[in-house]
């Protein structure tokens, strides 16, 4: 799909919004209670295409879902009761969906397909499955099992403990899954802390997990019990009009209930560091996930060097964070976020690709970008080469420019923001 978006150099956002559930928690919600025994109920699932993937692989396994818009009922069996599929899982575009199946269907004692669209299929799997093999896993695919379609015969795992080479949530989650279902314990030790959603949540399923910073220790052979999970929003959506608001000139923006778990809020650290005008209002105190109300205003921003332990907690947010860097004063350095590379695109060919036919001072490092501000961007014909996070960054920069912004490929948002457009255009002024 195309999408031509027109904007008479003068737009402003204003108003309020709640974005929809995080796509990271509601995997988990997802998965958790799939393998759990007794109900779950999940509030503010987010129903992008990603997630809906996980709730049909589970499906596909057994496992009796109901779904109806962001709610979800799971009437779980436990762990044991999953089923041999008759079809291949699907997961569509989502890497957080094929990495931590992976780790769950590694500890089931049968066979599965794993597959997913172009992207996913150039996407490195290698770094769960080396894990998984040496727990006992069976695992192949294409390139002697580094990349998808993956087939896995599992069942009889033993704990290890692994160092990972990267700061990977997926990783991390995908070998603490397997752990879960191993002789002993199973240890993860992180470069740099990933966001840890899944430890949480599996302390709300009744699983006792260890964490020390970088270290993380689950027993074997637990089992789960459902429960209930509110999902707060995505802050990796609210980025997206965190940073139009930041940018666009007499902007003001309130975002309610957005996900505030300190492994994800490194995007407000670096708008604040920039100069950005935001204040944070608590809003939820649930005992899993932390939330708060965000309140954004325009303001002048200075460029920042971004790099180290800091990039786990906002390397969502790289492209929408160059779009802030093309309208700030100075020199915007990017480095130590080599994982780019692996994202739905190359995240540093396509950001400097697309930003730079908008007019953007960009260019490429191998671990990074550099960007310099400010520059005024026009309008241009671009394309989110099927990245949703592409996308909308291409939409929230549009909004700077005069004239004719033509997105190609942007069917690819719905992946994590379903009702992008219509709250872009409920706050334009
Ligand atoms: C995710 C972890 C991150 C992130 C992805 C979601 C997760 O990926 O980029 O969008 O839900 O665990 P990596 O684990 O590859 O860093």
């Amino acid at each position: 799909m195309t999408i031509t978006l027109t904007s008479n150099g003068n737009i402003q956002l204003n108003g309020t919004i709640r974005v929809p559930g995080d796509k990271s928690i509601s995997h988990r919600a997802v998965m958790l209670g799939a393998m759990s025994e007794g109900q779950t109920k999940i509030f503010g699932l987010l129903t992008g295409d990603d997630c809906l993937n996980t709730i049909q692989c589970f499906r596909k396994l057994g496992v009796d879902i109901r779904q109806e818009g962001d709610y979800a009922e799971i009437n779980g069996l436990g762990f044991d009761k999953l089923q041999e599929p008759r079809e291949v899982l699907d997961v569509g575009n989502s890497g957080t969906t094929i990495r931590l199946m992976m780790g769950i269907l590694a500890g089931a004692p049968f066979h599965t397909c794993l597959t997913g669209d172009d992207s996913i299929t150039k996407r490195p799997m290698d770094r769960v499955a080396i894990p998984l093999k040496r727990m006992g896993a069976k695992i192949d695919g294409r390139h002697h099992g580094s990349f998808a379609p993956l087939s896995i015969r599992g069942g009889q795992l033993k704990g290890i403990e692994f160092v990972s080479p990267v700061a990977s949530a997926q990783v991390k989650s995908a070998v603490l899954l397997a752990g879960l279902h191993a002789e002993g314990s199973t240890t993860v030790i992180e470069p740099q802390l990933s966001r840890d959603h899944t430890e949480r949540m599996l302390a709300a399923f009744g699983c006792h997990v260890e964490t020390d910073h970088l270290t993380t220790t689950i027993k074997g052979m637990q089992s789960l019990k459902g429960t209930t999970i509110n999902v707060p929003g995505d802050i990796s959506s609210a980025a997206f009009f965190l940073v139009a608001a930041a940018i666009i000139p007499n902007s003001e923006l309130t975002i309610k209930n957005v996900g505030m778990n300190p492994t994800r809020t490194g995007i407000v650290d670096v708008l604040k560091e920039m100069g950005a005008n935001i204040s944070i209002k608590e809003s939820g105190r649930d005992e899993i996930e932390p939330s708060a109300d965000l309140t954004v205003q325009a303001s002048e921003l200075k460029g920042v060097e971004i790099g180290g332990e800091i990039i786990p907690r906002l390397i969502d947010e790289i492209p929408i964070i160059a779009l802030a860097a093309t309208q700030a004063n100075g020199k915007t350095v990017i480095r130590d976020a080599a994982e780019l590379k692996v994202k739905e695109t190359n995240r540093i060919d396509t950001v400097v690709q697309e930003l730079s036919k908008m007019g953007a001072n960009i260019e490429p490092v191998k671990d990074g970008m550099i960007i310099h501000g400010p520059s005024k961007l026009h309008a241009a014909a671009v394309d989110s080469h099927g990245d949703h996070r592409i996308g909308m960054m291409l939409a929230i920069a549009s909004c700077l420019t005069a004239g004719n912004t033509v997105i190609h490929n942007s069917e690819s948002i719905s992946i994590s923001y379903p009702n992008f457009f219509q709250h872009l255009n409920e706050l334009k002024l």
